[in-house]
């Protein structure tokens, strides 16, 4: 999957980019960046950030390693968000968290959402770009009918979830939002931990 990534997403990414560099221009002090694949936002960062960004997979890894070799304020680590918090000399909370086309993948979205809700500083902000489950009926079902095809050939990646209302219901509350299409229903927003809701 890692040497096909960038190649697949080449078209999409031509229009994705403009969603990816809005979100993360608005990235303030210490950023966890979850799932970094292959590394395509580390150049699009502000540079007076400092992002520990995280990915489980070893290939996707070795290939982010290549670029986060380029930006001093990058530092990559190959764990999933599971592990953030009993990796020694790692932030307790951050300001920032980026999670981009991630909770489609991870096992566990809900649990992953809870995470983000722990990890995030009371007045930090969570940037988020995921592609949801249509809203329109047909193609809604056909994306239910495609997934168990498409999850093991796209590396666990699901069609079905709708991030949007995990991370609403983990107590994260958007300030900006936005939904829109690309052939298949996306998401963008940057979100606020409502106070005073039960973490994990
Ligand atoms: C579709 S790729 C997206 C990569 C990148 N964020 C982007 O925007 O192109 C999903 C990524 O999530 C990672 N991932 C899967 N499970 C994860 C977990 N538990 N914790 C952190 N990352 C995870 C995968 O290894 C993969 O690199």
């Amino acid at each position: 999957m890692a040497a096909f990534y960038d190649p697949f997403m080449r078209s999409l990414e031509k229009v994705l980019i403009h969603h990816r560099k809005e979100l993360l221009e608005q990235t303030k002090g210490v950023v966890l960046e979850v799932g970094a694949g292959t590394g395509v936002n580390f150049p699009l960062y502000p540079k007076n950030v400092e992002v520990y960004a995280i990915e489980p997979s070893i290939p996707m890894y070795k290939r982010a390693l290549k670029i986060a070799e380029k930006y001093p304020n990058i530092h990559l680590f190959n764990i999933g968000i599971e592990e953030v918090k009993n990796k020694a000399s790692f932030p307790v909370k951050f300001d920032s968290i980026t999670s981009m086309l991630v909770l489609c993948t991870v096992p566990d979205p809900q649990k992953a959402s809870k995470i983000y809700y722990d990890l995030l500083k009371n007045d930090g902000h969570l940037l988020v770009l995921e592609h949801i489950h249509a809203s329109g009926r047909l193609y809604g079902k056909i994306q239910n009918l495609v997934n168990p095809i498409w999850k093991p050939i796209a590396d666990g990646c699901n069609l079905t979830r709708r991030q949007d209302l995990i991370l609403k219901n983990t107590g994260f509350k958007p300030i900006s939002e936005s939904f829109f299409s690309l052939g298949t229903d996306w998401y963008q927003a940057v979100m606020i931990k409502q106070p005073a809701h039960d973490t994990l």
